[in-house]
């Protein structure tokens, strides 16, 4: 699936992270890429975050998966919307809808949401902290798009959903098979099937908060601090007061404080690992007996294509003299020369053919058998 009409350069100049864009229909041919039904089965499974939100008594319920199957039985004939999170990690198919959006970087990528409705059915009007694109798979949906919110807007009661109260549409689109809404972060949205069979696939990106990077940040750092390392003061001049905490105490403070939190090779290690750890570790690819090098040279050699876990997060990160750091499922590889060069490559395709000059390179083979083992790789034959 790919775009035939969309200018990847306007849309990141005007729109992303600025503006609502309503793309009609971009595609050289729009399929819809799963049924209803196998949505529904898919919320029925255990390792799958699926949520049922129903209109009753004038009200909003949410139920939260796994469903029921004979819950859909009993369901009323309108005004429901079932939601399963991350279906492109169990669906090839839902993951290729994210290739289009490649023009993001894959370490602010998050993952697919599906949802399908009956007629009438919605959420409820809200606002993300995250951008997304929501691509209307089958049947049709009205979005009504409003003002920017943020945690200070004012929400409904509500146990279980964000909704704002008094939303005021802006503006409003029926969205046909195809058609794709870009909204920012913090912009309202109200979604509302239009006939049955409503089908929408988010397409949602992340973005670290303030509070997250510094929080974790530190906790990595704590684990490697000693109780040894503290303060001191050899060389303590007179006070006037005792009671002073004086301006040199509090800058040699503060500089400890500044010296870890500066320290940036160490921040990058440990963003790297900590933006790829994955969300759904149940998502597990790892072989039952860990392979050993000489099978991955032998099935390297039959050129059978590598596939990258869609579940599995793949990033790097340049160091000085062409070497990189490559990140997978929350660990670190150090790669120079040929095999820094196949982690570029794992980093930019989902699919991989290993061409022979890295088979022919132990590191090469070392990284890939050490990826495989992990799961965040398999063979495209592999079931
Ligand atoms: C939906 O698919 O109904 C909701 C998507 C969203 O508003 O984020
Ligand atoms: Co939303």
């Amino acid at each position: 699936m790919h775009f035939t009409d969309f200018d990847t350069e306007t849309f990141l100049r005007d729109y992303w992270q600025k503006k609502p864009l309503l793309i009609r229909n971009p595609w050289a041919q729009w399929v819809n890429p799963l049924e209803p039904d196998e949505l529904a089965g898919l919320a029925c499974e255990d390792d799958v975050e699926a949520r049922l939100v129903s209109h009753a008594e004038g009200a909003l319920t949410a139920e939260d998966g796994p469903i029921p199957a004979e819950r859909f039985g009993e369901l009323s004939p309108d005004k429901w919307t079932l939601l399963v999170q991350a279906v492109d990690h169990f669906v090839p198919d839902v993951a290729a809808l994210i290739e289009p959006f490649r023009f993001v970087p894959n370490w602010r990528i998050d993952d697919v949401m599906v949802s399908v409705a009956a007629d009438g059915g919605g959420v409820g009007a809200h606002f993300d902290h995250y951008d997304v694109f929501l691509i209307q798979g089958l049947g049709r949906r009205r979005w009504q798009i409003g003002a920017m919110c943020d945690d200070s807007t004012p929400l409904l009661p509500h146990d279980q959903l964000r909704l704002i109260a008094g939303f005021e549409p802006l503006e409003e689109w029926v969205l046909e098979p195809g058609d794709i809404l870009y909204v920012p972060p913090g912009i309202a949205h109200n979604g509302v099937a239009v006939g049955d069979n409503c089908m929408t696939y988010s397409v949602g990106f992340r973005a670290p908060s303030r509070a997250e990077l510094i929080g974790d940040f530190c906790d990595d750092l704590l684990d490697a601090m000693s109780d040894d390392d503290r303060y001191g003061d050899p060389g303590l001049p007179q006070q006037d007061n005792p009671g002073e905490i004086t301006g040199a105490a509090l800058d040699g403070l503060h500089a400890m404080l500044l010296e870890s939190l500066s320290d940036r090779a160490a921040f990058a290690r440990w963003f790297g690992r900590y933006n790829s750890t994955p969300k759904y570790p149940e998502i597990d690819w790892r072989p039952e007996v860990p392979v050993s090098a000489a099978e991955i040279v032998s099935a390297l050699a039959s050129k059978v294509p590598l596939l990258r876990n869609p579940a599995s997060r793949f990033s790097f990160i340049r160091q000085d003299g062409g070497a990189v750091l490559l990140f997978a499922d929350g660990e670190c590889f150090e790669c120079r020369g040929e095999t820094a060069e196949l982690a570029e490559l794992l980093c930019a395709q989902t699919a991989v053919l290993v061409v022979d000059k890295f088979i022919r390179s132990a590191p090469a083979v070392e990284l890939i058998t050490s990826l495989y083992n992990q799961g965040s790789l398999a063979f495209e034959a592999d079931d």
